[in-house]
């Protein structure tokens, strides 16, 4: 039977705050492919533990993978392009592997999978794309140029493609995290006083929680949603300030 739900694509699912995105779609009803680049048992176990609708992999620093992507998935109602690689290096010391392996998963596959999927979300008269960025598109961090540059980068492709995609019914948007509890920052965290070093630069004085990220990225897909494009929703505590 083909479901009549809407589909979403949550890239870089499988932990995080991609993982709470894809479980908030779920409860609100949507059939959510879980994403992420090479193993498909820790999709698979994502999908099942969130009861999602089916899981992918596509590793989106190899192009051929990124343009494999929606042969996979078919069309989708909402992109939520979430993956992402960070690499913390200062900026005399960015190898070129560094600077290429993000330009290519933080933005080179965000355009090209955007490309992919929009022809079929014009055809519907409606479709939502969510980016998500980050605070260092504000603050200024000695190890994360390369890092920050492709979030900007991505932040202006997300200003330029929502002006001219608008007529067709088509949001664009990007959702901004600043420090939240994942698997990817960890290792500060857990160390108590790295975590108190962090807090004291977020006005609110604590970490976010991908929870905290999950309800923007499900409002800009939904009806509430509907006349925001080409914005940048900022979770940061007051972070960025
Ligand atoms: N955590 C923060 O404090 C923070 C702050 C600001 C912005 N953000 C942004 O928020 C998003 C999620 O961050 P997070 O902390 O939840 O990340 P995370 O814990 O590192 O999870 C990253 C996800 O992306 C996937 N991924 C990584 N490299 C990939 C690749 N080459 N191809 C396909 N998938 C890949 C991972 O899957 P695999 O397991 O297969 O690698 C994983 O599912 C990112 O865009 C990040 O830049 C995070």
């Amino acid at each position: 039977m083909i479901s009549m739900k809407k589909k979403v694509l949550v890239t870089g699912s499988t932990q995080g705050i991609g993982k709470e995105i894809a479980a908030q779609f779920v409860k609100a009803g949507y059939d959510v492919i879980v994403h992420c680049s090479a193993d498909i048992d820790k999709a698979n176990t994502i999908k099942d533990e969130i009861g999602a609708y089916s899981a992918v992999t596509a590793d989106l620093s190899k192009l051929d993978e990124v343009k494999a992507l929606y042969g996979k998935t078919g069309p989708v109602d909402c992109l939520i392009l979430n993956a992402s690689v960070q690499y913390k290096q200062h900026w005399t010391e960015i190898t070129e592997a560094a600077i290429d392996n993000q330009f290519t998963v933080n933005f080179k596959s965000t355009l090209l999978l955007i490309q992919d999927y929009y022809p079929s979300m014009k055809q519907n008269g409606f479709g939502r794309i969510v980016t998500i960025g980050s605070v260092n598109q504000y603050r200024q961090h000695p190890e994360l140029s390369m890092y920050a540059a492709t979030k900007c980068a991505v932040m202006s492709m997300v200003k330029n493609i929502a002006k001219q995609v608008a007529p067709f019914g088509v949001t664009v948007n990007n959702v901004a995290p600043g420090a939240i509890a994942t698997p990817r920052n960890a290792a500060i965290y857990n160390d108590d006083e790295k975590r108190r070093q962090v807090e004291a630069a977020i006005p609110m004085g604590r970490f976010g929680t991908p929870t905290d990220c999950a309800g923007a990225v499900l409002m800009l897909c939904s009806p509430e949603g509907s006349y925001i494009t080409g914005a940048d929703i900022i979770i940061d505590g007051g972070m960025r300030l």
